[in-house]
C-alpha cells in the first residue's frame, strides 16, 4: 500500500486538488445536504466541499493524510476509513471523490458500498485517472527501474469510461455523465519536478534502492521522457481523466 507523504503531498501536488475544483461545479447547491469527501487526502476539497453542505466529513485510509487533514481544518470532520469497508447506508446526498479510484482495484465493490451509502436520489461525482493516463512516465519509469534490476507493475486502475459505465449500473447507479479528457498537468519546481512526483508516486518502488541508485533512476527516467514531457521551462505530465456523475434511484 503506498505510504502517503501528507507534507510533500501538499507543497509539490497541491495541482491534484486544484484540479479537482472544477468537479466541485457538479456538486448541487442545496443549503442542506450530506456530503461525503471520499480519499479526502490533506481536507483541500473538503474545505471546499464544506460551504456547500450541513453535514461534510471526510474520509481516507491514510492516517497521515488525516492527521494532516485535522491540522489544517480543525472543525471539520474527518475520520480514517477504506472506502471498500464503508457501511453506511442511505447516508449521503453526495459521495465526492478526486484522484482516489485509481488507487483502488475492486471498483465493482467500491462502486457497490457508494451504492449502499447513497441515499435515494443521491449522487455520485468523481473524477479520477482514465484508461492511459501517464502513460509516458510510466513506461519510462519500467525501462529506467529495469537497468537497475529492478520491475515495474502499475498499481493504478486506469479506467475506460466503457468499464466505469457498466461498472456502476452493475452497481445499480444510474450514470448521468461519464467522460474522459486529456489533462497535460505541469509539475512544480521546474528540472527537478519529475523526480518529485516520482518520489511520491512510485516511492515503494524506489525504496529497495540506495538513495544514490534512486538519483540515477530518476536521472535516466527523466533522459527517456524529455523528448515527450519537457517544454523547454518545465515537466508536463501526460495526465488524462475520467468524470462521472451517478445516481441511486
Ligand atoms: C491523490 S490523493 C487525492 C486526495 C484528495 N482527494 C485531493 O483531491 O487532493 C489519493 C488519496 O486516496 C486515498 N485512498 C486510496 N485508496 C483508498 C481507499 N481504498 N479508501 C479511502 N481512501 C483511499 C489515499 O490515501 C490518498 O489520500
Amino acid at each position: 500500500m503506498t505510504e502517503w507523504n501528507a507534507t510533500l503531498y501538499d507543497r509539490q501536488h497541491d495541482f491534484v486538488a486544484e484540479y479537482g475544483k472544477g468537479l466541485l461545479t457538479f456538486v448541487p447547491q442545496r443549503p442542506k445536504q450530506a456530503i461525503l469527501d471520499l480519499g479526502c487526502g490533506t481536507g483541500t476539497l473538503t474545505a471546499q466541499l464544506n460551504s456547500l453542505g450541513d453535514d461534510v466529513k471526510g474520509t481516507d485510509r491514510s492516517p497521515a493524510m488525516i492527521a494532516q487533514a485535522r491540522r489544517s481544518y480543525p472543525t471539520i470532520q474527518f475520520e480514517v476509513e477504506d472506502g471498500l469497508q464503508m457501511t453506511d447506508v442511505n447516508r449521503w446526498d453526495v459521495i465526492f471523490s478526486n484522484a482516489v479510484f485509481h488507487w483502488i482495484q475492486d471498483h465493482p465493490r467500491l462502486l457497490r458500498r457508494i451504492y449502499q451509502a447513497l441515499r435515494p436520489g443521491g449522487q455520485l461525482i468523481c473524477e479520477f485517472g482514465a484508461a492511459g493516463n501517464i502513460a509516458t512516465i510510466e513506461n519510462g519509469f519500467r525501462e529506467a527501474i529495469a537497468a537497475y534490476g529492478g520491475t515495474y507493475h502499475s498499481k493504478f486502475n486506469f479506467a475506460t469510461v466503457a468499464q466505469l459505465t457498466q461498472q456502476a449500473q452493475v452497481a445499480g447507479l444510474v450514470v448521468e455523465k461519464c467522460y474522459d479528457f486529456e489533462r497535460p498537468t505541469p509539475l512544480k519546481a521546474g528540472e527537478q519536478g519529475l523526480a518529485n512526483w516520482a518520489r511520491q508516486f512510485f516511492a515503494s518502488e524506489l525504496a529497495s534502492f540506495s538513495p544514490v541508485e534512486q538519483d540515477e533512476i530518476l536521472a535516466r527516467l527523466a533522459t527517456r521522457v524529455r523528448d515527450e514531457l519537457w517544454d523547454g521551462h518545465q515537466w508536463v505530465a501526460d495526465y488524462r481523466r475520467i468524470r462521472c456523475v451517478a445516481r441511486k434511484d
